[in-house]
């Protein structure tokens, strides 16, 4: 049907024109309105592109290079095409860009996921990565029960500290949610049952005591300010990507 209608109309365009200077102008102009009809398409699509680009939703990710936080890094711009992500880590030790060598290669040039290499103690870094986003999930911890027998200092001022810093900066921001991963090690030894939401806060090491104050600033923020602040206290996990050291305890 289609081709059919085409056809017509190019024997009824051979039929009409004859070759003179006035078709020959004629033709100048039509190929210029075509040119400029082409451009304007062209702008046209260009700003769809970039409203599409600020109607998305932007999410700092602190931690993203460790074992979970890449995980769910991926899952989130596979799954959700309306989301950028930031992605804030200090590359200890446990963090480990080749874990999003492939996020990186797939959405960077999209402009959905952006890394920045920073500590969660350090304001500036943090106020530089959280630009724009609308939701905060913080991973970066010093996460790993036997190191933190060896440096506590270290799990407090990541954990505590920089959690503090990154809360100060959403509320500045107006982020409509602060997600803070905590862990079920706050509640201590569990003989037997299981724990809920409300159960004692009974920490037993270091890491465990520096993630429960890194909830109850939180938590805090969320009373005294009105941060929309969620806390999650999931239990041990394993997988692809994770440390050994957090896989095996040494002590
Ligand atoms: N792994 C588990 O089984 C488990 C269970 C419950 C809760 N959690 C919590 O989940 C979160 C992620 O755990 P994980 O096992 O993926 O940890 P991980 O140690 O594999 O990753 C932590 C990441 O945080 C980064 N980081 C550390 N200090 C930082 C700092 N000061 N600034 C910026 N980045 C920093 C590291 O470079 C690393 O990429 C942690 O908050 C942890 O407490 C983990």
């Amino acid at each position: 049907m289609i081709l059919n209608h085409f056809d017509l109309d190019i024997t009824n365009f051979g039929a009409r024109e004859t070759i003179s200077k006035r078709s020959l102008a004629d033709l100048k102009c039509a190929m210029c309105n075509t040119l400029i009809e082409f451009i304007y398409k062209l702008t046209w699509l260009f700003e769809i592109f970039l409203k599409g680009y600020y109607q998305m939703k932007h999410i700092l990710v602190t931690g993203g290079a460790g074992f979970i936080g890449s995980h769910f890094v991926r899952y989130m711009l596979e799954k959700y095409p309306d989301y950028a992500i930031n992605m804030l880590d200090k590359l200890t030790y446990a963090g480990n860009l080749s874990n999003l060598s492939d996020v990186q290669e797939c959405y960077g040039p999209l402009e959905r996921y952006h890394f920045f290499q920073g500590d969660i103690c350090d304001p500036t870094s943090v106020k530089e990565a959280m630009q724009g986003c609308e939701y905060v999930l913080n991973f970066a911890a010093e996460s790993h029960v036997d190191r933190s027998l060896e440096h506590p200092g270290h799990f407090i001022m990541t954990d505590v500290y920089g959690t503090y810093v990154l809360l100060e900066q959403a509320r500045k921001e107006h982020i409509e949610r602060f997600v803070q991963i905590s862990t079920d090690e706050v509640y201590g030894e569990i003989l037997s049952g299981n724990a809920g939401e409300d159960a004692n806060v009974i920490p037993r090491s270091p890491y465990s005591a520096s993630k429960a104050g890194g909830e109850f600033i939180a938590q805090a923020y969320f009373v005294t300010y009105g941060l929309p602040v969620i806390i999650t206290r999931g239990s041990n996990n394993f997988g692809p990507f994770q440390h050994p050291r957090s896989l095996f305890r040494f002590s």
